[in-house]
């Protein structure tokens, strides 16, 4: 027989809970927020592990928690190319890779940042980063399911090695560590050479085994990896450039709700102002840490045993041409106003 209690608190509650629990779920949905997991292979002090760290908190406050940035350093979840792959695939979704390790991904023209002594100052490389080249250079990454965001600056790279490295002939037959960059190899070959790409995770015990006897970078990894426990000598050649394109999968982004594209584009553009204004004091800050450590010897060069490390390193322009596209470098040189001629 139809009971009318028995209906009024069983059917009416469940009725209610269908009701009602759909609507709960989704609010608690509705607030999970949006992860970005950020993948790179340095320390965390230093200009692009502190830009990270920057950006995670200002994407946290400017999306009032809608988006939660999880930054992984050191390579923990992955090392150079492998980041690249996990990016296209979307098993990460923000990266800031050196412009050196773009030329893989079948966008040599990145690899022109890579030529030795094509920026003499940050001022003369904001020029690029900052302008049309560095925008064009970015809409490239599009058909490969790539955004590039911005450019973040590290620094001018110095040659490390067990030995001093005055002059172009002292790296003369030394293996020398280089990113995943042609142009990086032709210029370790100019120099008469030997160059080895490596991921950068495993640069430090390569130096210590000697698996290679020697590397470039910006003072700020030489100093966090601890390269400078095993490289007696480190030259100061400021011989070329080392910074980087902040990229995310396209898919992502472009499937982001617009107001949170908005508010992440202005956390970069803090981000970005905060990052070029902290690399070269970051640079200069491991300088002064590494010569305390007074475990690596550091040689200045003069002016001109500068220019003679330039000239000796100057044919990788021209040899680099067919590669990297001569428009592409006809502009650099036209808005930085370099000009070989006048070596
Ligand atoms: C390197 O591999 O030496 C650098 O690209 C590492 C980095 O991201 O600064």
């Amino acid at each position: 027989m139809f009971n009318r209690r028995v209906f009024t608190k069983t059917m009416l509650s469940s009725l209610l809970a269908a009701c009602v629990l759909p609507a709960t779920f989704s609010a608690a949905q509705a607030q999970e927020p949006v992860v970005i997991k950020f993948s790179h292979v340095v320390a965390n002090n230093t200009p692009k592990g502190l830009a990270a760290d920057f950006f995670a908190k200002r994407a946290g406050e400017l999306t009032k928690g809608a988006v939660k940035v999880e930054v992984y350093a050191n390579s923990i979840l992955y090392k150079d190319k492998e980041e690249m792959e996990a990016l296209q695939v979307g098993a990460v979704q923000m990266l800031a890779p050196s412009l050196a390790k773009f030329g893989p991904l079948g966008v040599k023209e990145f690899e022109v940042f890579d030529l030795p002594y094509l920026f003499d100052s940050y001022d003369d490389l904001h020029k690029i980063t900052m302008g049309k080249v560095g925008q064009g250079l970015m809409a490239k990454l599009e058909p490969r399911g790539i955004k590039g965001l911005a450019f973040w600056d590290n620094g001018f790279k110095s040659f490390s090695a067990n030995t001093p490295i005055k002059t172009p002939a002292d790296l003369k037959g030394k293996k020398m560590r280089i990113q995943s960059s042609k142009v990086l190899e032709d210029q370790m070959r100019t120099l008469g050479a030997i160059p080895q790409t490596m991921a950068f995770s495993e640069v430090y015990q390569a130096l210590q085994t000697g698996v290679v006897d020697g590397t470039e970078n910006p003072i700020s990894n030489f100093y966090t990896q601890k390269m400078f426990e095993v490289q007696k000598h480190l030259s100061l050649t400021d011989h070329g450039y080392l910074g980087y394109a902040v990229i995310v999968n396209k898919k992502f982004w472009d499937e982001l709700k617009p107001e949170v594209r908005t508010q992440l584009e202005q956390a970069m553009k803090d981000t970005t102002d905060y990052a070029n204004s902290i690399a070269k004091q970051k640079n200069d800050e491991d300088l002064k840490s590494a010569i305390a450590s007074g475990k690596t010897e550091v040689f200045k060069p003069s002016a001109a045993e500068r220019l003679v490390f330039k000239k000796a390193m100057l044919p990788t322009h021209k040899n680099m041409e067919s590669r990297i596209g001569a428009e592409t470098i006809k502009a650099v040189y036209d808005a930085t106003g370099f000009d070989p001629s006048k070596l």
